[in-house]
């Protein structure tokens, strides 16, 4: 089984963020006071990971997607082949702005954690509740072992709605999803998490860490978080 020693903050910056902003953000965050019980995991879009990388080696990116594909004649996919040498140890999958605008099934998520795995990669795969069982069903014990999970409802994410979850309900359905992974899985929360709310989830031995959208896109919020 998968664990973590602390606690996980993702930034997810969707698509947002050109070269430009991307490196402004790394510079100021890099400047800024963190937690230091707090591992921190930023997620740009494709395009900016091989200069932040290369010019930020003291923070630590992953990816917001990963094909299951290898290398080869698949236009348009970043197989994990190409991401050689960047040091990607996280990617987020499932997310559900993916299986909303791009269709994106359980099935095909299992497939992208298969390939992530295979890379050394570690999945962060994304559920609301309805989801739990259909995820966990496509996915072999060996790969929920090595997976983190984030239970995500779509009604909390700031731009589906942004409605808090409260907190007993975020528990039960940890502890649903937990129990439904085999007892032990890494799951952290997602949606609407802020520099108010933060402390309330990441208080909780239960939850593992964070996904954060909305906040992370300023580097000074998220490193409040
Ligand atoms: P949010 O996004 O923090 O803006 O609600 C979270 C997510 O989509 O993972």
């Amino acid at each position: 089984m998968r664990t973590l020693t602390n606690k996980l903050i993702v930034a997810n910056w969707k698509a947002n963020k050109t070269i430009t902003e991307a490196r402004e953000w790394c510079e100021t965050f890099s400047t800024l006071d963190h937690n230091a019980a707090y591992e921190y995991v930023i997620c740009p879009p494709f395009p900016h990971l091989s200069a932040l990388a290369e010019h930020f080696p003291n923070l630590q990116f992953g990816t917001q997607d990963f094909s299951p594909y290898g290398a080869g004649a698949y236009t348009g996919e970043v197989p994990g082949y190409i991401l050689d040498g960047l040091h990607i140890r996280y990617t987020i999958l499932g997310h559900s702005e993916r299986r909303k605008y791009q269709g994106e099934t359980s099935a095909l998520v299992a497939r992208k954690a298969a390939a992530a795995l295979a890379d050394g990669v570690t999945p962060i795969i994304c559920v609301d509740r309805s989801e739990f069982q259909t995820q966990i069903d496509q996915l072999s014990r060996s790969e929920i072992e090595s997976s983190i999970f984030a239970y995500e409802p779509v009604h909390a994410i700031s731009t589906f709605g942004g409605h808090e979850d409260p907190l007993e309900t975020t528990l039960a359905a940890i502890e649903e999803l937990r129990e439904l992974a085999g007892g032990r899985a890494p799951v952290l929360y997602g949606g609407s998490v802020d520099k108010e709310n933060s402390l309330m989830y990441l208080q909780q031995e239960d939850i593992n860490g964070v996904l954060v959208g909305k906040t992370s896109l300023d580097p000074r919020a998220f490193a409040q978080l």
